[in-house]
């Protein structure tokens, strides 16, 4: 928006319509301002060695880096640059005090780059299982997997992006729209990962909504810039990441792109205020890929690791390395600061290892080859680099499980369960293989055969695909049916003569498919362009409809599809989202066909009539020149179901085929006796008092001449980013021209405050997350649930909040469980409504308030199926 042209409409609106509406006018032009900028907030808060379930891993962390040089320390939190050793992603070495290199990898779906690693079903269709065991057992076993590849930070899970829009390419990476599913999808994913040994690292840090404009580069000079207000910020976006950080995540990554024009890697509101402060982030926070645009400012601004290093990569140059040696000797990077990453990094890795003495890296994510350069980049010091360890255990059952139980039944008018058909015909490329082989592409980046996970930085390499196609055959060759499959979407006639035959139960595959930006698949660069099925999906669903009065419709998608053209045909009996079931594929989706697993998944997302009614969408073209794109989050916290409850009933976008939380069983259930007890009647008590001044540890000699490549050490590698100064000249061994600045003419007030600074109400004290008054249970609300069909079946029932105050959707997703009832058996499903539960961020008082008001509770089925209703006394 330019401010001229805004202040002249102004002053014709003032003309016009009177005073009133001026002040309208000059609210949302205030809003707007608000939103185009991003508050400072300095200084960087240094950890708390006594915070809850991290003073043991302090304690050693602080016995470690006591002992480390600056050099050491440099090291510690700059990586070696993009492909200079193994992983993704490595910082350099403390051979010294025998600490390895330590390795970043992939990630979301299982360890990238590798081989005799398992795909697991992408983090959406975990989310759809909302079962908190099977999520904690798949990042349990990704822990596994990754830790016996060597690998010590895996970069997931991910929360942003949240889900603001359905088309947004790696929606499917993280959980769901909704804050609270998408919460608990993270901090039981960070509990098993770390349990498993290795540090979990929530990402992308924050509101890293879309793929398009996520980094500058044509024709775009600064990347995009999302744009929050505080409240949105507080009551949706940074909610999961609360959860991350209460559940003990050792590491968060700062997103690419900006959040109200400042890059969320040197976003002091961010990364300071929100994250480390008031949040109480223990962990460290590193850089997404090249997201680092800075050096001292993103050190003061709370970046604790920049990855991979380089500028940009194999550039052989650093923000930080010799830069941040000669920051921290200079003094423009407080020597508290850099003591505080080394001592949060070393935290996190203490707390998921006990010893320091690691496994080595077993594999080189650059080559399958068993023999290369242990420096890539560089090419150097050939030798065997990769292990082929495999890594699955028994993954692969607990990966049919999880996307069995998280395949969503749709629509079921009495056709499944399966028993023992007469003949099935199915339909469709996405039941059968890829035919170039399941890894074919890069990164996953194409779209041929079954879909088992997106494209992308998430994605991995499949030890086996086992296609519908062929599990599904092999249950018929069993029962003794007749079978016959056409793996092709455009065998128009052949499809019409098989599925017309007599007896045919036809299963027709479809998928829409989507990744991440640097891969463009069929001109869907990241995001999708429409939410619409590719290949000709639609037509071929229609087309065999047309010719079967018994079609069952089995989609895998990376999120919502349009069925809006044929949901309700009466020849169409079943719908199935087995949303990406990764490596298990046909063995899941038979299960469920068959009976075998009930139905127990629900939906992670809303399924719109028309890719409109889902409010926000993807920005595809820049609306602000050349410069960054700006993204308002105008709707609030209105997205997926709580923006279709808003549109007023009446309007054809209230619409909704599937609501959030649907999901059908081969059993049914029912719901009664809603009970409300107040259980704690505890007032909230902001938190108040003073940090400790920063602590720093060991000294540093202050001389540039011992900084000084040791060359008659080792040999300087190509590429490779060191921490040490090429010149005891520091103008010279910087590399930049602007060199000698004081921190006072270019970084913010307060940004090298070292002193005691007070606690801010919101946050935590000791304790991560917050507020410890937030997670205080207020009400114990418990309702009854029976199955009341005739086979054993597992129910999700959901409690839903209407809360008063301004700006509050009709409904929010609070609690939920997976209950398994036997028939006839009635079980209590019971939820803590906590403080936070029924709080609304008051962005004045900056803080969580309880509004007056009827406070209205409903348990039910889904969003829109809410069976029971109360108010909390
Ligand atoms: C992605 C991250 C990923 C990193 C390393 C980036 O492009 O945004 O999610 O962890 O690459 O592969």
């Amino acid at each position: 928006m330019k401010p001229a042209a805004a202040l002249l409409c102004l002053a014709v609106l003032a003309l016009a319509v009177g005073a009133s509406s001026v002040d309208t006018h000059h609210r949302q032009l205030d809003q707007r301002a608000a939103l185009e900028r991003s508050a400072p907030f300095y200084p960087s808060p240094w950890m708390n060695p006594d915070a809850d379930g991290w003073k043991e891993a302090y304690a050693e962390a602080k016995k470690f880096v006591s002992q480390m040089t600056l050099l050491e320390k440099v090291n510690l939190t700059t990586g070696i640059g993009w492909a200079s050793e193994q992983c993704v992603g490595n910082v350099g070495a403390i051979p010294r005090l025998g600490l390895r290199s330590l390795c970043m990898q992939d990630a979301p779906v299982g360890v990238r780059g590798t081989d005799f690693n398992s795909v697991f079903p992408s983090g959406q269709t975990a989310a759809a299982t909302f079962d908190r065991t099977l999520i904690y057992r798949r990042g349990f076993a990704m822990g596994k997997e990754a830790k016996g590849k060597g690998v010590n930070v895996l970069l997931g899970p991910v929360a942003g992006p949240l889900g603001r829009m359905p088309a947004a390419g790696r929606n499917w990476e993280g959980f769901s729209p909704d804050p609270v599913l998408t919460g608990v999808g993270m901090a039981e994913s960070i509990k098993g990962i770390q349990d498993a040994g290795v540090i979990a690292c929530a990402k992308h840090f924050i509101a890293n909504e879309q793929e398009h404009f996520r980094t500058p580069g044509d024709p775009v000079k600064e990347a995009l810039s999302s744009n929050i207000d505080d409240k949105t910020m507080h009551e949706l976006y940074l909610w999961p990441f609360a959860d991350a950080v209460r559940a003990g995540v050792g590491s968060v990554m700062c997103s690419y792109q900006q959040v109200n024009n400042s890059y969320a890697c040197q976003n002091s509101k961010i990364l300071n205020n929100l994250l480390k402060d008031e949040l109480g982030f223990q962990g460290f926070v590193m850089s997404d890929w090249s997201a680092q645009h800075t050096g001292v400012a993103s050190a003061v601004a709370g970046l604790d690791m920049t990855m991979p290093g380089d500028t940009e990569f194999n550039t052989g140059i650093s923000f930080w390395g010799t830069n941040l040696t000669l920051g921290v000797l200079n003094g423009t990077v407080p020597a508290y600061r850099i003591d505080d990453m080394a001592m949060r990094i070393m935290a996190a890795f203490f707390k998921v290892s006990k010893s320091i003495e690691l496994d080595p890296i077993n594999f080189s994510f650059w080559t399958s080859d068993t023999y290369g350069p242990l420096h890539w980049e560089a090419k150097k010091d050939y030798q065997q680099i990769n292990y082929h360890v495999d890594v699955r255990a028994d993954h692969g059952n607990l990966i049919r499980e999880i996307a069995a139980k998280g395949t969503v039944l749709l629509k079921n008018t009495g056709s499944l369960p399966l028993k023992k058909p007469k003949f099935v015909a199915v339909i469709g490329e996405d039941a059968g293989p890829n035919p170039n082989g399941p890894n074919s592409c890069g990164d996953r980046g194409c779209n041929s055969g079954t879909l088992g996970v997106g494209w992308g930085s998430g994605t991995a390499n499949y030890p086996y695909l086992v296609t519908p196609d062929a599990a599904l055959q092999a249950q018929a060759v069993q029962d003794g049916s007749r079978y016959e499959s056409i793996l092709s979407n455009y065998a128009t006639s052949q499809t019409q003569a098989l599925v017309s035959q007599a007896n045919v139960t036809a299963i027709v595959f479809a998928n829409a498919n989507s990744g991440e930006a640097y891969i463009t698949v069929d001109g869907n660069m990241g995001d999708r362009k429409n939410l619409t099925l590719w290949n000709n999906g639609d037509a071929l669903i229609k087309h065999v409809a047309a010719h079967c009065a018994n079609t069952i419709v089995v989609i895998h998608s990376v999120g919502p599809v349009l069925l809006t053209d044929w949901h309700a045909n009466p020849n169409i009996t079943a719908i199935l989202w087995a949303g990406l079931p990764g490596q298990e594929s046909g063995n899941s989706i038979t299960d469920v066909l068959y009976g075998k697993v009930n139905p127990a998944g629900r939906s992670p997302f809303t399924w719109g009539a028309t890719r409109e009614s889902y409010g926000p969408d993807i920005m595809y073209t820049p609306n602000n020149g050349a410069d960054a794109p700006q993204q308002d989050f105008t709707e609030g916290v209105f997205i997926d179901y709580r923006h279709f409850d808003r549109t007023p009933a009446t309007s054809p976008d209230n619409k909704v085929l599937y609501p959030f939380g649907h999901g059908l069983s081969y059993t049914s259930f029912s719901y009664r006796n809603l009970r409300i007890t107040k259980s704690h009647p505890s007032t909230y008590t902001p938190t108040t008092g003073q940090t400790a001044k920063a602590p720093t540890f060991g000294a540093f000699s202050p001389n540039p001449k011992d900084y000084l490549f040791p060359s008659d050490q080792f040999p300087y590698l190509r590429h490779f980013i060191y921490p040490y100064l090429n010149s005891s000249d520091p103008r010279t061994a910087s590399l930049d021209p602007h060199y000698g600045q004081s921190a006072a003419q270019f970084l913010p007030p307060h940004a090298t405050d070292d002193s005691s600074q007070p606690l801010l109400r919101a946050s935590g004290g000791r304790s991560p997350g917050g507020n410890r008054g937030l997670y205080d249970v207020l009400w114990d609300v418990t309702a009854e649930v029976t199955n009341t069909g005739k086979i054993i079946g597992e129910e999700v029932p959901q409690l839903y909040l209407s809360l008063p105050g301004e700006g509050q959707p009709k409904v929010v997703l609070r609690g939920f469980e997976k209950v398994r009832i036997d028939p006839g058996q009635t079980v209590e499903f019971r939820v803590r409504v906590t403080r936070r539960d029924v709080s609304e961020w008051d962005v004045g008082v900056q803080d969580w308030v309880v509004r007056e008001g009827v406070k209205r509770v409903w348990v039910g089925r889904s969003s829109r199926e809410l069976e029971l209703e109360g108010v909390l006394p």
